[in-house]
């Protein structure tokens, strides 16, 4: 079971290494949860054979590790919790998505993903994702109305990084070009960062950097509550193990005769 359970893992952190190369951009924290994921797996094997053979060692030596994954784990789930606190986006009037702003946002994720070199890989991971250009939509050769945009649910690395925030007042053309209206850009440092250059789009942008953090929370939440859910269960089975160790040690102990185990009712699932 945990060895059914090591996959469940294994698969949270693969299924976060792929957005990392494509829509989070943060290659590095997936890691532990791989790490974690691998080390159920192995410790499960030594478990099973263990338990099939019959091995006090083996056993011990799982519930022993084990311990220590289940640490790691609880370890690992408050941390995912804490560097994803803070910060969510904020609505904006007559739209259907969200925009995001970075003093919503702190803490040591924050410190990273604003850090100078970090956000020029960040960044240009984002640009080589597409994720912008996927954005455009048209019908028949011409953009979405401004109607049309307003009305979508963005992601929040769209709307932070490919288009500029809404209170500049650019005038819309489509999704990723924009022009200065007639009026006032606004006041807000990210309006004169915005760019219509297409590598360029507001990836300089603080909205981009609260993008990728509320893209970061959204995304590591779902793999907390995959987390949460293993726990438990991993916890169940250690329960399991234990009384399944204490049966092996007794049975050892009990019946110096390798026949008389084979013979005595005893139900079999135990020693699983
Ligand atoms: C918006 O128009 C520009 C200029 O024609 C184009 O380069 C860009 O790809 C368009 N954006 C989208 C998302 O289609």
């Amino acid at each position: 079971m945990t060895f059914l359970l090591s996959i469940v893992i294994l698969g949270g952190g693969i299924w976060l290494s792929s957005r990392a190369n494509n829509t989070d951009c943060l290659k590095f924290l997936q890691w532990p949860l791989i790490v974690i994921g691998a080390s159920i797996m192995v410790v499960s094997l030594a478990g099973f054979a263990g338990a099939c053979y019959r091995n006090t060692f083996l056993m011990w030596l799982y519930l022993f590790v084990m311990f220590f994954i289940i640490a790691a784990l609880i370890g690992f789930i408050i941390f995912a919790y804490a560097v994803t606190d803070k910060g969510s986006g904020r609505p904006v009037m007559n739209k259907a998505y969200l925009e995001y702003y970075l003093p919503d946002y702190s803490g040591w994720l924050r410190d990273r993903v604003v850090d100078e070199g970090y956000w020029a890989k960040i960044s240009s991971c984002i640009r080589d994702s597409k994720t912008c250009s996927k954005m455009g939509r048209s019908f028949n050769g011409v953009p979405e109305t401004y109607d049309m945009f307003s009305m979508r649910k963005l992601s929040p690395i769209e709307s932070g990084c490919c288009k500029p925030p809404t209170d500049c007042g650019y005038v819309y053309v489509n999704e990723t070009l924009w022009n200065p209206g007639g009026g006032l850009v606004g006041s807000d440092l990210d309006c004169s960062r915005w760019s219509n250059d297409q590598q360029m789009l507001c990836y300089q942008c603080d909205s981009c950097k609260a993008g990728v953090l509320g893209g970061l929370k959204k995304s590591w939440r779902k793999v907390s509550v995959i987390n949460i859910v293993v726990l438990i269960l991993l916890v169940i089975f250690y329960v399991i193990g234990c009384a399944a160790f204490r049966n092996n040690k007794k049975i050892d102990n009990d019946e110096p005769y390798g026949e008389a185990r084979m013979t005595k009712a005893q139900p079999s699932w135990i020693h699983l």
